[in-house]
């Protein structure tokens, strides 16, 4: 068996619990001081005061000690929305925007996604496999020990499912959790430019029974926007992944508000994401509803956007969650300092909502708060040491990386 023991943490800070806190309950966070974390195997078995947890464990030989004096504990941070598999950059697109060309208008252009699905499509999955671990060991250093990951560059059924399975053989090869979720309409692809029904009908009958009996991805997502899938579209293709056992995830709302948060609310999806410009109405939808609500302040911080209204939405009584959103068009970052410090000092959140929506919230949004996302007995050994004594500096030390050591599954990773 293998045995960890980090022990004279300086202070713990994680929020509690086996599923997505809403609203006021997302500023609970438990906190330790001078504390203790035991592990056998991938498990935590023991958090609390240093003395006590050495007292249960007694004096075994064959032990692994960290010791984290003037050091601070969290849970492992999970990315529950990326887009980190794909072809080439967008530099160009980045700079036009900043220019003042809409993103929408690059994707009319044949730019946008379309340019990154055509190079997408000249990758084999090798390449895609190599491209992608690259990237999952910098998110790692980052303190992602959960990651989601879309397919969505091949809008087509050879590269959607090459891209469905380099993400399963990473998922066997890295010492990540991985969930990938199937974003076969992630834009209209040339083939049926004008023809948006078709390509749906061809997503559900062609592509999504393969994902599906290959047991491909966890998730289906679509991109509900104006001049993109409509919430027709949107609900057909997610009700037709339902049944074949895929849970629903949206891109709601980023752009346009269009009604996919409230659609999100309606079908049970596990959660709407983006919501720059949610309704009101939506909102309240999303609060009365299990649907966690995804924002990821690094898009709309790149993009020049509004944020959306997590305070409001929060105080609304909704579930929270960060991500970072990484792909190459509207937002090539996956920096977790980052997002922690835009989701407090541009979206009002507090220091505690903003960890608990990193971790355990960030967790249910891939349907895994039951296994990880918190430090207690039971879960997942996914912890992060960090070079400080409080958890406030991972917003205070603002932009910067003090993440020292990332366990996962009871590993040291670095
Ligand atoms: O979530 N909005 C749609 N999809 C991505 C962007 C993808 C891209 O531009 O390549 C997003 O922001
Ligand atoms: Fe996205």
């Amino acid at each position: 068996m293998n045995r960890l023991l980090i022990k004279n943490i300086s202070q713990i800070a994680t929020p509690l619990g086996n599923k997505a806190l809403h609203g006021s309950a997302m500023d609970n966070i438990k906190i330790y001081k001078d504390a203790a974390i035991y592990c056998e195997n991938d498990i935590i078995r023991k958090v609390g005061l240093t003395h006590e947890v050495l007292a249960s464990v007694g004096s075994c030989s064959d032990i692994n000690i960290i010791d984290a004096a003037g050091k601070c504990a969290i849970p492992g941070f999970t990315d529950p929305h990326t887009h980190f598999l794909f072809g080439g950059t967008r530099a160009d697109e980045f700079i036009s925007r900043l220019e003042g060309v809409p993103y929408m208008e690059l994707l009319k252009r044949g730019g946008g996604i379309v340019n990154t699905m055509q190079k997408t499509r000249n990758m084999s999955c090798t390449e895609l496999y190599e491209a992608g671990k690259n990237t999952l060991h910098n998110m790692i250093k980052q303190g992602f020990t959960t990651i989601e990951g879309k397919s969505g560059y091949g809008l087509d059924l050879t590269t959607e499912i090459n891209m469905l399975k380099a993400m399963k053989k990473l998922q066997a090869d890295l010492p990540i959790s991985l969930k990938s979720t199937f974003l076969g309409a992630h834009a209209v692809p040339p083939e049926y430019k004008n023809n948006s029904d078709g390509f749906i009908d061809f997503t559900i009958e062609k592509v999504l029974p393969i994902v599906a009996k290959e047991k491909l991805a966890d998730f289906c997502d679509i991109f509900c926007e104006k001049n993109v899938f409509t919430i027709e579209q949107s609900e057909k293709l997610l009700l037709a992944a339902q049944k074949l056992g895929l849970k629903s995830k949206i891109h709601a709302d980023e752009i346009v508000s269009t009604g996919g948060g409230g659609l999100a609310a309606k079908i049970n999806a596990t959660s709407a994401d983006h919501l720059l410009a949610v309704s009101s109405s939506d909102i309240n939808k999303l609060a009365a509803s299990t649907t966690i609500a995804v924002l990821l302040p690094l898009t709309a911080f790149c993009m020049r956007k509004d944020f959306a209204p997590a305070r409001k939405m929060i105080d609304k009584g909704c579930s929270i969650a960060l991500a970072s959103d990484f792909n190459p068009g509207s937002c090539y970052s996956y920096s977790s300092s980052l997002i922690l410090a835009l989701a407090v000092i541009n979206m009002h959140m507090t220091i505690n909502e903003a960890l608990t929506a990193i971790t355990l919230n960030a967790a249910a949004a891939v349907d895994e708060a039951a296994v990880s996302g918190s430090i207690e007995a039971g879960k997942k050994a996914d912890i992060l040491i960090m070079d400080k004594s409080d958890y406030r500096f991972l917003v205070y030390h603002t932009g910067i990386n003090i993440i020292k050591h990332v366990i996962k599954a009871g590993q040291l990773l670095f």
